[in-house]
């Protein structure tokens, strides 16, 4: 049997290259190597939970690897035996769940799961966020898993969905080619048959899935996971989409990780620069993700809501950052730490030019990862009022909110400067690059690593105040 032991963690959902089973993560030391066929060894995934989803579309080319060993337990990874690709992790040992309303099929992956994950029992859930509900993310192999899963799973639990590839009312205005709406549509039947609330946002917590204070849950979407883990306080793994849906259907997650005190403690204290915009706080998770991969981070910041939505999201796009903690901001215990990690002016500026392929002259502006909330838009309306667009800016929000906007006069605003606003979807989850766009703008560290990895795009990232400079005029 070949075996490939990977030195550093993978991105599934854009880290191998599905057809040939090479691994195309850009800064991966074994980059070229192919997975297909092998035993492979990883200590852990990071990046996105719709990377679980990787593993059905491994399987339908024949590019899957024979088995995967783990080094530490990852919800994701894991999520590849529902794929049916044997997962080991030395010395888990044997759990039951007795519960007879779980039905076998669940019952069989969870107790697996708690086993690879040296697990303490199970937990039930109060709710769960699926994420990987994207057409383009999880192709033909995820769609046609959910259909089949829609036929015998109802869910227990209240279920909330992750944006879609297209808004589900304008997707022809939005130039979504009929095939991928075609696709698309199924995904969000299987769902809704399934019980699944049509939220399609990546911020649940701001439409309703408003977990308290250490309540048990089992979410998808990394960066809602970093956010209701330190900023709600409720306790989940990162996990993946399939389990999403596992634990949608049983009201049950594995005890293991972050639903632990014990791993929830703080790590180091990170110290920034003098914070300058939104955009520095997606760059210093970003480098502290890539650097500190599995770590909990102290900030040494100030936080809206807009700002920790950023952390939230660029520490686990970067690496697999699940949690951290903002001192008189964020409301778990902290316990005090002696490390503290340093980070200067020019290291954030690196993380800016890292993220940019290209230099002014864009095709799209794309503001929204996470999804825009109330308050950003407030912001964002207020910056604009009196420009107007001189290219395209395209705004991503959940339907609730955008229901707001529309109420409030904001949206009114925004249409007189030249913006347009979806819901339902999101920029990288859409076929961008299938609708004409090739050179992309955003202020999201998130969005830009993702829009070139995944979308094949020419990324520029900036903070928004540099974004209208360049890309906006007084009317
Ligand atoms: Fe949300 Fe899409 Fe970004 S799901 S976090 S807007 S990549």
């Amino acid at each position: 049997m070949k075996e490939l032991r990977l030195t550093h963690p993978i991105s599934w959902l854009d880290g191998i290259d599905l057809r040939t089973g090479k691994i195309i993560q850009p800064d991966h030391p074994q980059r070229g190597e192919s997975i297909a066929g092998k035993v492979l060894y990883i200590p852990h995934s990071i990046g996105s939970t719709v990377g679980a989803y990787v593993f059905f579309s491994l399987r339908k080319y024949g590019t899957a690897p024979l088995k995967i060993i783990l080094e530490e337990p990852d919800s994701i990874t894991i999520s590849a035996e529902l794929a049916g690709i044997p997962v080991e992790l030395k010395g888990g040992r044997k759990l039951k769940l007795e519960d007879p309303e779980v039905p076998d099929e669940f019952r069989r992956y969870l107790e697996k799961e708690a086993s690879i994950s040296g697990a303490e029992g199970f937990v039930r859930v109060s709710s769960v966020h699926i994420s990987g509900v994207s057409y383009a993310t999880i192709g033909d192999a995820g769609k046609e898993w959910l259909e089949e899963m829609k036929e015998r799973v109802r869910f227990r639990v209240l279920a909330t969905t992750n944006p879609l590839g297209m808004d589900l009312t304008k997707w022809r205005e939005m130039g979504v080619p009929e095939s991928f709406a075609s696709g698309q549509l199924s995904i969000v039947e299987s769902l809704l048959q399934m019980g699944a609330i049509p939220s399609f946002t990546c911020t649940p917590y701001l439409v309703g899935n408003l977990p308290h204070f250490g309540e048990h849950i089992s979410w998808g979407e990394s960066s809602a996971v970093a956010y209701a883990n330190s900023v709600l306080g409720a306790k989940t793994n990162r996990e993946g989409g399939t389990k999403t849906i596992v634990s949608a259907a049983t009201g049950y997650t594995s005890l293991y990780g972050r639903h632990l005190e014990i791993n929830r403690r703080p790590d180091f204290r990170v110290k920034p620069p003098e914070m300058e915009g939104l955009s520095d706080y997606y760059a210093l998770a970003f480098l502290v993700g890539r650097e500190y991969p599995n770590a909990v981070p102290v900030y040494l910041v100030s936080g809206s809501v807009p700002e920790m939505k950023a952390l939230s999201a660029a520490g686990a796009a970067s690496g697999s950052i699940e949690i951290f903690h903002v001192p008189g901001v964020t409301p778990n215990p902290l316990q005090s730490v002696d490390r503290e990690v340093e980070v200067t002016r020019s290291e954030l500026r690196g993380v800016y030019e890292e993220l940019s392929t290209f230099d002014g002259g864009t095709d799209l502006v794309v503001l929204g990862c996470p999804h825009l909330s109330l308050q950003e838009f407030r912001t964002i309306a207020q910056m604009v009022n009196g420009r107007r667009a001189t290219t395209r800016f395209w705004l991503y929000t959940s339907r609730a909110v955008l229901s707001m906007v529309e109420r409030s006069g904001l949206k009114t605003v925004l249409d007189r400067f030249g913006a347009e606003t979806w819901a339902d979807t999101c920029m990288v989850v859409s076929p961008l690059e299938d609708m004409g766009v090739r050179k992309v703008t955003t202020n999201s560290a998130k969005a830009a690593k993702y829009l070139r990895t995944l979308r094949g795009l020419e990324v520029e990232f900036l903070d928004l105040k540099e974004i209208l400079e360049r890309y906006s005029v007084p009317r």
